[in-house]
């Protein structure tokens, strides 16, 4: 659609009626974006966001994309809901190294495609689907993009410049460096020991763990290997299997520790292994064998299990090995709960530098001020967040409150207000997140109401007591 058009759209979605009933979750770019032409059958490059929407009517949650390109020079802009972005819905890995090697054709630094592909892989489960295409073929909006395009309008207010100097970034490798953290100190520690030995991030949650190892492969233009650990992770899991291919009977797929050892035969390469210790310990061995160093030849080793000939009618198994200096291991575990690092094998413990991470005041602040600064509004608030933050923690440390603010829940007060005077009563919004429960499983009101006095106070509000039944 033309620049016009998607002002006209921009200007309606402010007004659209169903803007209450959608929650902002998670709004991310611009990043690069490998988009679909459904009737050429083709891939293009563009930049845009993606925004994830509660919509609390349907109690369903919809993936907004929100882009631009170029077609014969022309700016040519994309609203779609759900989601026509190739990484959504389940598509195979191997499609997205194929959409990633063509598509990186197209622009100066593909490593900043490779990332945000892999950073998008799994992140987003696939829509169920809207009205939206019919509304479009009107003109008109689904509540899902509206909310989305009024969302990053509050932050970006001149959209149409922002994407198309991104764009034109993207494709001369102009521009600044995209620094992903506050605190580039932060990532020191994981420097010094990345290139030499796995790493272990452990602390609490929403502290930042994840976002710290994204940031620090997108610093050095890594590529990502992403290993989501959780209870059910089998060998196939990490490693691959045989696919089915209507064109050449079966395939091997890389599944994400084969892909990392595959990519750092060649160039430095980040495994991230989230949530690792939710994987059952009998599955783990694969992967505390894969990270066993071997010492002498400074390489680290994988048998795939995938057959590469048959000699005399026996199998020969394909074993990949890469340097250890390029295949940088991160892994993340949740403390406190029953993952905690103590409690792992100590065999599996000592593979790795453990690097704690967790809330702290400093860097709260510090990436308050960023994103606070990012939506132009005036740092004062950064202040009273902190107020709050630090007042909480002492209700907590006394015992009057069963935990306190992270700084996911921090940061999320920010993304979902619309305006600065929303942050204090979006903080008061999240108790739930903080207060115990009691017996009956409802939420302690005297925890409730210091929440809400602290709010108050911190902000200089007047939240009113919420009416007793
Ligand atoms: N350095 C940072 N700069 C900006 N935002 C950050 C930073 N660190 C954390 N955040 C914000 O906090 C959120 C939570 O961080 P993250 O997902 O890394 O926590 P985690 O420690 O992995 O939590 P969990 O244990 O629950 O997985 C991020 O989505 C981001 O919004
Ligand atoms: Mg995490
Ligand atoms: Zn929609």
């Amino acid at each position: 659609m033309d620049k016009d058009k998607f002002k006209n759209l921009m200007a309606m979605a402010k007004a659209h009626p169903n803007l209450a009933d959608m929650d902002i979750e998670d709004i991310h770019g611009p990043w690069p974006l490998p988009l679909k032409n459904a009737q050429a059958k083709s891939n293009y490059l563009g930049i845009g966001f993606n925004v994830r929407i509660h919509d609390r009517v349907r109690d369903e949650h919809f993936t907004a994309l929100i882009a631009m390109s170029k077609t014969n020079g022309v700016s040519d802009f994309k609203l779609s809901c759900p989601s026509t972005l190739l990484v959504t819905g389940g598509a195979s890995r191997t499609e997205f190294d194929a959409v990633v090697e063509v598509l990186g054709q197209e622009m100066a630094q593909p490593d900043s495609l490779v990332q945000s592909v892999s950073e998008l892989y799994g992140r987003y489960p696939k829509n169920s689907g809207c009205s939206y295409t019919a509304l479009a073929r009107q003109d008109k909006l689904c509540g899902h993009l509206a909310a989305a395009l009024s969302a990053i309008q509050d932050t970006s207010p001149d959209l149409v410049s922002l994407l198309e100097q991104k764009y034109a970034e993207l494709i001369t490798g102009s521009g600044s460096q995209a620094t992903a953290s506050s605190d580039d100190n932060s990532l020191a520690e994981f420097e010094r020991y990345m290139h030499y030995v796995p790493i272990l991030v452990e602390g609490e949650r929403g502290g930042g763990k994840t976002y710290d190892a994204w940031a620090l492969a997108r610093k050095h233009g890594f590529p990502v290997c992403l290993l989501p650990g959780h209870e059910g992770v089998e060998p196939a899991d990490m490693l691959g299997y045989m696919v089915k291919t209507s064109a050449h009977g079966y395939v091997w797929m890389d599944m994400p520790l084969a892909a990392a050892f595959r990519s750092a035969q060649t160039r430095p390469t980040v495994l991230l292994a989230d949530e690792l210790l939710r994987i059952p310990q009998r599955q783990l061995s694969v992967f505390l064998t894969a990270l066993t160093p071997d010492e002498v030849e400074g390489v680290y080793r994988l048998p795939t299990g995938r057959v590469l000939e048959v000699v005399d009618g026996v199998a020969i198994a394909e074993v990949l090995s890469c340097p250890i200096e390029n295949l940088i291991v991160i892994a993340t575990t949740n403390v406190g709960g029953e993952y905690a690092v103590d409690q792992i094998d100590p065999a599996l413990r000592e593979r790795f530098h453990v690097i704690r991470r967790d809330t702290e005041s400093d860097k709260l602040r510090a990436i308050l001020t960023e994103r606070v600064k990012a939506k132009s509004w005036s740092e004062a608030i950064v202040a009273q967040m902190m107020k709050l933050f630090e007042a909480l923690n002492t209700l907590r440390t006394q015992g009057n409150l069963k935990a306190a603010p992270t700084t996911r829940t921090m940061c999320r007060a920010l993304t979902v207000s619309r305006r600065a005077i929303e942050v204090g009563p979006e903080l008061y919004a999240m108790n739930l997140q903080w207060v115990a429960r009691a017996p009956d499983g409802r939420a302690v009101v005297q925890q409730q109401e210091l929440v809400r006095k602290a709010v108050n106070a911190a902000f200089d509000i007047k939240i009113p007591e919420p009416n007793k039944k």
